[in-house]
């Protein structure tokens, strides 16, 4: 899969005061096993360049699979995220890692494909309901699935990460029992299967199950 051309993103004049400098927070270059996914993959800061690109990924999977994106979603809706994430606190409730790469990541980042300047293709974002356990809650627009990507930035880059927060005795992934390009993400990434919550959430006022997955970092596994 060729990369993405870098593009620097168009910057919206009313944004200058509060827009912030676009953060590179990880780098993970391509491989060079074909079999394997094949861009460089960059975690950066969102900015508010972003919007149109947020705006013209969110579709209706994205709605239906998250339970906070709005529909139909607008530029408007972007930039109120991208203002949520760059007011977000820190990542995580302890000290951070600072032994190995990834130590920065934040709590809201935006994917980019082949150059840290290439418009977002998707997100990822880390909630901690409590402050040994990391939630993540991801999407990808839609050219940019199907092809492993969200299974290798968790595999690579997230869990190497939560392994290395002394903190983090649980990384959870729970996706509704309907999205199962979610559950494979999980299970390709190593998570494991615990079952299936019954009503975890309600959805247009309907009630959902959804299929728990989890990840125990070495340091917080039973013997
Ligand atoms: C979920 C999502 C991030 C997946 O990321 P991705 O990088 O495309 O994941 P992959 O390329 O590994 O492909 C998904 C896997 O699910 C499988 N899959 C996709 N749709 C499926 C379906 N309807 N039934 C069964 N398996 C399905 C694919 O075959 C693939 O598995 P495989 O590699 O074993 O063949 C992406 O589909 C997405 O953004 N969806 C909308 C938002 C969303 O659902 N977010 C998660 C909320 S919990």
């Amino acid at each position: 899969m060729a990369s993405t051309e870098p593009t620097a993103p168009a910057k919206h004049d009313s944004d200058t005061e509060q827009d912030q400098a676009l953060a590179v927070h990880f780098h993970l270059p391509k491989t060079t096993n074909p079999s394997t996914f094949d861009d460089d993959i960059y975690l950066t800061s969102w900015t508010f360049a972003d919007a149109p690109h947020i705006a013209a990924s969110i579709d209706l999977t994205i709605h239906t699979n998250l339970l906070v994106i709005p529909w139909p979603y607008t530029e408007d809706h972007a930039r109120e995220y991208i203002s949520m994430t760059i007011a977000a606190p820190g990542m995580v409730a302890g000290p951070p890692p600072t032994d190995g790469p990834a130590d920065n990541l934040t709590r809201f980042m935006a994917i980019r494909l082949g150059s840290p300047t290439s418009p977002a293709v998707g997100s990822i974002g880390f909630e901690w309901p409590r402050s040994y356990l990391m939630e993540i809650g991801y999407w990808l627009a839609e050219s940019a699935r199907g092809r492993g990507l969200m299974p290798r930035i968790i595999e690579h880059i997230v869990l190497p990460y939560a392994a290395r927060v002394k903190e983090c005795a649980r990384v959870q992934i729970a996706c509704f029992t309907f999205n199962k390009a979610s559950a494979r993400v999980a299970e390709k990434a190593g998570f494991e299967y615990e079952g299936e919550l019954r009503n975890w959430h309600m959805p247009h006022g309907v009630p959902t199950d959804a299929a728990m997955y989890s990840w125990i970092p070495p340091h917080a596994r039973q013997v």
